[in-house]
């Protein structure tokens, strides 16, 4: 198991966002967690990453609880792409990639041909070659995105968590991104947990779907268990067809109206 939570409870002051979620990803699967929005995918993300801490119940990674490891390491072993980021806008692409590699610096050292090396190869995967000397306020919403992701990256990581790595991108680049997430998946054996809103992309490109409803989960399983009329409407409020996309070999659905 790459990453479980065992009855996982998350609060932003009194109010509880997680209730009980027990959430597993098997090393080298790509899960998707979908859910309406508010429903706590985010916070779900936060926690697994650390960056908000639990209020009760446990979060294991690679086996071990997450709270007694050094933050250094859980940065070498998982790359976060968060949904809302800050940096600052002057800054070149480069440098932001470069950023990726600080977890496996040694104190002190700087960047070498190696480490270089990396950053260039994040930089090529995600089409930035002609973009990195620019400054990341100059960039549109979809090329700032490919920057983060070339970041997480570079980073090199076993675990890969993206939330919402779509968002401002046209259709030619979203279906890019998951190319690339797929790829990442097959031929480097990294797990990738992510959020999409999309959820014909997540029957696509996830080996398993993971829904949250109000901070619960709800569902877990393939994909063609999990996009189902019934799921549709108790979760999404949606009345929808569910058709096979035999090219892709996965099912696909078409909203017909809200209920
Ligand atoms: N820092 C915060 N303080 C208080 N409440 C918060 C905070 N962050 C999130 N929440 C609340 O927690 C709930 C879950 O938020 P979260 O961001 O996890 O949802 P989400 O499923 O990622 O939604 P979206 O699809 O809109 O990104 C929401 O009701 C939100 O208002
Ligand atoms: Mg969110």
């Amino acid at each position: 198991m790459a990453i479980e939570t065992k009855n996982l409870q998350v609060k932003y002051g009194d109010k509880l966002i997680l209730k009980n979620v027990n959430f597993k990803v098997d090393r080298g699967e790509i899960v998707t967690i979908i859910g309406p929005n508010g429903s706590g995918k985010s916070t779900l993300i936060k926690a697994l990453s650390r960056f908000i801490k639990a209020y009760s119940g446990k979060i294991y990674l690679n086996g071990r609880d997450i709270y007694t490891i050094p933050t250094k390491e859980i940065a070498r072993e998982m790359a976060i792409l968060p949904q809302v980021k800050h940096v600052s806008a002057d800054i070149t692409v480069e440098n932001l990639v470069s950023y990726g590699r600080y977890p496996h610096l040694k104190f002190g050292k700087r960047l070498d041909k190696n480490h270089k090396e990396i950053i260039t190869w994040a930089i090529e995967k995600t089409g930035l070659s002609k973009l990195k000397n620019r400054y990341i306020g100059t960039l549109s919403g979809g090329e700032r995105q490919r920057a983060w992701i070339a970041m997480a990256l570079a980073q090199k990581p076993n675990i890969l968590i993206l939330d919402e790595p779509t968002t401002y991108l046209d259709i030619s680049y979203q279906l890019e991104v998951l190319e690339l997430v797929k790829e990442l998946n097959e031929s480097l054996k990294i797990t990738v947990i992510m959020v999409l809103h999309d959820l014909n992309q997540a029957a696509r490109y996830s080996d398993k779907i993971y829904v949250l409803k109000s901070g619960e989960s709800c569902q877990y399983g393939r994909p063609d268990r999990i996009l189902e009329k019934k799921l549709l409407k108790d979760v999404f409020r949606i009345d929808a067809h569910i058709y096979e996309d035999k090219v892709n070999n996965c099912p696909y659905f078409i909203p017909h109206k809200i209920i």
